[in-house]
């Protein structure tokens, strides 16, 4: 599985530290930005990791700003994308059971290194159920 992961400058410092946890870790990742703390627009981020994900470049990506607000607003602007911020461990299992999320987002002003991390394992470890959540999921895609 491939994950891309991308922020603004609220989310650097959170980013910084999950890409250094997967890369430990072997993962697939990668790195869309930002380099820096730098204050940047968050639409720019997640234009361009919605564009990643729309064309297959990477099977889950991973946001955050500060709040993580902005950033999922933005991303879900684009048809297709389903961009879940995951706050706790029920959210983090439904937004993988339920919602099929093909992006998930945090806060970096607001949430824990280690729970974001638990969220994610969550998230990784649980199976979209399909059926009528599926046939819902076809209604977000509508013309
Ligand atoms: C940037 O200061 C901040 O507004 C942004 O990271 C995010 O929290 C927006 O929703």
């Amino acid at each position: 599985m491939k994950i891309a992961i991308a922020s603004d400058h609220g989310g650097f410092e959170l980013k910084q530290k999950l890409v250094d946890y997967f890369r430990l870790k072997n993962m697939n990742l990668d790195d869309l930005g930002t380099n820096s703390a730098d204050s940047v627009d968050y639409p720019d981020f997640a234009d361009k990791m919605a564009e990643y994900i729309l064309s297959s470049q990477a099977d889950l990506g991973i946001l955050i700003c500060g709040t993580g607000v902005g950033i999922s607003i933005a991303a879900n602007r684009h048809k297709g994308i389903r961009a879940a911020l995951l706050y706790n461990q029920f959210v983090a299992e439904m937004a993988k059971k339920h919602n099929n999320a093909n992006i998930i987002v945090f806060g970096g002003r607001t949430m824990k290194f280690d729970d974001v991390v638990s969220y994610i394992e969550t998230f990784l470890n649980t199976s979209f159920e399909g059926g009528r959540h599926q046939a819902r999921l076809n209604k977000l895609d509508k013309e």
